[in-house]
């Protein structure tokens, strides 16, 4: 277990920060509601002792009557119509309180949303490739939709609790002020108990716990549609469902040893709480005895001893609630605070390009965040406007890498990358974006339409229904269309009724399409074709030619037949170019393009 990571979790000052960050959200999604909220919890924690003490007038009432030689009902029914009046409130409240709870946590969402997926929105790509951002969302995704519920209501009720106990202490300031400490003697050890088992118990199955991680791990992978294919073949369906069962055996064993150790402690402070209760019944009755109390305060006092209990056994619950809540809730606001890593400057340079700018790399090295190896070293590269680069290179090689530099969705550590001469962080990002069209080695699959998955490419201008169908037509989509039944309006994937799912191929043929409908002056292409045939990749690429006659292309792919009609061709090992040139200038040098190639080749004769 992480030790460390769960100190810095648990800091009360934090604990702390994390509530008032809590209660100024819920102020945020309506402030009416709140107070109202407020107002119906603390009502509750008042009326019993108004209820108590009108019983104890009533006894007196009583009692007093009884010695009397006359008997005046009239009093008595006033007193009734108090309780009942106290009675109905209370139970009024609890009933708005439920209304009033409903209300707010429907509408919670709204905002809490809002403010989620615009933060995220917000967010640089190298946040989502981060392994402790995954880490942070997963934690948020599991404790947003009732962590902080759990947390905001607690904190009422254990204000409610105060109020109860404040009451309770001046009631009982006006009997004996000493009978206040048997009390605390027997609650606040109840509190550090229960405090230190929620410590250890989140210990075991908290975030940071190795166990709860491959809990979830295993969970996830049982239950999602594409690994369940290989689970089935390998036959590792019962290793992970006995693994699974283990971890449950060994968190349900852990967790009675806990359990059993404060059985015991809880069971002394029961007998000691039952012993002081009684004593403090017995004084009760012997003031009584003494006649320094009346008839109806012996069931005033015994009752508000009793709320004082209460009231503080609850207070300490509570607190331990909102504590243990705040642990969770705490990831919520790690997660608000995080800014976007890529600085943009307030002046950036704004680009309105419609031909392709010179790119240029210049002595650029990168290494990801928590890797000390450099993907690109000192790495130096200038391509033209307009020219048709295709990069090669083995896996790791460091060609994406590349690509996401080229788009700004990472900073390189040193050197820079100059767009005609301009530095990109310069320049306005979503300018820049607008000058790229990119299709990822990871392509989107929408489930929505196919014309939609292709208007994706450029959804902020009207549809340009010719330029639609050259770009569906040269990535090859068009067959994939006509296949289908609704053509253009065919709803894509699993998750709607009416929707088709498509082979890989397919998928990325229509992906394709998107890219070249974008229109923009540089096209980027990961691996566009790898999971196209041989003969359709053919067509794609004579015209992609002719689609981007004035447009910069960059190309990777692994297939040499597809790189071969590039201007220029870049071999990438190790985050360098080794060798470069045209299909013709690199067979001649017989290097490792050549030897890769014939490699290749050999395979197809
Ligand atoms: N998000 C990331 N965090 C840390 N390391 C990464 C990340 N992405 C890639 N790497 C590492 O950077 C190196 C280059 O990866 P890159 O994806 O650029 O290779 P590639 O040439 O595109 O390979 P492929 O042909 O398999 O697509 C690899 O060693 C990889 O492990
Ligand atoms: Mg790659």
């Amino acid at each position: 277990m992480e030790k460390d990571d769960r100190k810095q979790s648990i800091n009360f000052k934090s604990s702390i920060i994390v509530v008032l960050r809590t209660m100024g959200l819920v102020w945020q999604v309506d402030k009416f509601l709140f107070i109202l909220f407020m107002i119906l919890v603390i009502v509750p924690g008042v009326v019993p002792f108004v209820n108590a003490y009108i019983y104890k007038l009533i006894i007196d009432y009583v009692v007093n009557s009884l010695s009397a030689s006359t008997f005046n009902l009239d009093g008595l029914f006033f007193l009734f119509g108090l309780r009942f009046f106290t009675y109905f409130i209370q139970q009024l409240s609890f009933v708005f309180q439920t209304y009033v709870d409903n209300l707010l946590w429907t509408k919670f969402p709204i905002t809490f949303n809002k403010l989620l997926f615009s933060k995220l929105a917000s967010l640089d790509v190298q946040y989502f490739e981060d392994s402790q951002f995954k880490d942070l969302l997963s934690k948020v995704r599991e404790s947003y939709n009732y962590r902080p519920q759990n947390l905001f209501n607690n904190m009422f009720y254990s204000l409610q609790s105060l109020v109860q106990v404040v009451i309770a202490i001046v009631a009982v300031l006006e009997l004996n002020l000493w009978l206040i400490f048997p009390i605390l003697l027997v609650t606040i050890p109840d509190f550090f108990l229960q405090m230190r088992e929620s410590k250890i118990m989140w210990n075991i199955w908290g975030w940071s716990s190795i166990m709860r991680k491959r809990f979830f791990n295993i969970s996830n992978m049982l239950q999602d549609g594409g690994q369940v294919k290989e689970i089935k073949i390998f036959g590792l369906g019962k290793w992970f469902v006995n693994s699974i069962l283990g971890l449950q055996k060994q968190f349900y064993n852990e967790n009675k040893k806990v359990a059993n150790k404060y059985l015991f402690l809880d069971s002394g402070i029961n007998l000691l709480s039952s012993v002081v209760f009684v004593g403090i019944e017995i004084y009760v009755i012997s003031q009584a005895l003494l006649k320094r109390i009346t008839v109806g305060d012996i069931g005033f006092y015994t009752t508000i001893i009793n709320n004082f209990q209460n009231g503080l056994g609850g207070f300490f619950r509570s607190i331990n609630q909102v504590y243990d809540n705040s642990l969770y809730v705490v990831s919520v606001f790690d997660l608000f605070d995080l800014k976007p890593r890529l600085q943009q400057y307030p002046n950036a340079q704004r680009l309105e390009l419609s031909t392709p700018p010179s790119i240029e790399f210049k002595n650029v090295t990168f290494r990801y965040k928590g890797s000390n190896r450099p993907v690109l070293h000192n790495f130096s590269l200038k391509i033209e406007p307009g020219e048709k680069i295709a990069l090669v290179g083995e896996n790791g090689a460091g060609k994406s890498t590349l690509i996401k530099l080229l788009v700004r969705f990472y900073d390189p550590d040193e050197g820079s990358v100059l767009i005609n001469g301009i530095n990109l962080k310069d320049l306005d990002t979503d300018d820049w974006h607008k000058t790229v069209g990119v299709l990822f080695q990871d392509f989107n699959r929408y489930e929505y339409t196919v014309k939609e998955n292709i208007q994706f490419g450029n959804i902020d201008v009207p549809t340009d229904e010719q330029y639609l169908t050259e770009a569906v037509k040269s990535s090859g989509a068009s067959e994939v269309i006509d296949s289908l039944e609704r053509k253009y309006e065919q709803m894509l994937g699993k998750t709607f009724k009416e929707g088709i799912d498509l082979s890989t191929g397919q998928w990325q043929k229509i992906a394709l399409a998107r890219a070249f409908y974008r229109n923009a002056p540089i096209l980027i292409l990961d691996e566009p074709t790898a999971s196209i045939d041989a003969k359709a990749e053919a067509e794609i690429f004579d015209r992609v030619e002719k689609l981007s006659r004035d447009k910069t292309v960059i190309i990777i792919s692994h297939r040499f037949s597809t790189v071969r009609q590039a201007d220029r061709i870049l071999v990438l090992d190790d985050g360098q170019i080794i060798e470069q040139g045209s299909h013709e200038k690199l067979m001649k040098k017989k290097g490792l393009y050549s030897e890769l190639f014939e490699l290749q080749a050999k395979g197809y004769k």
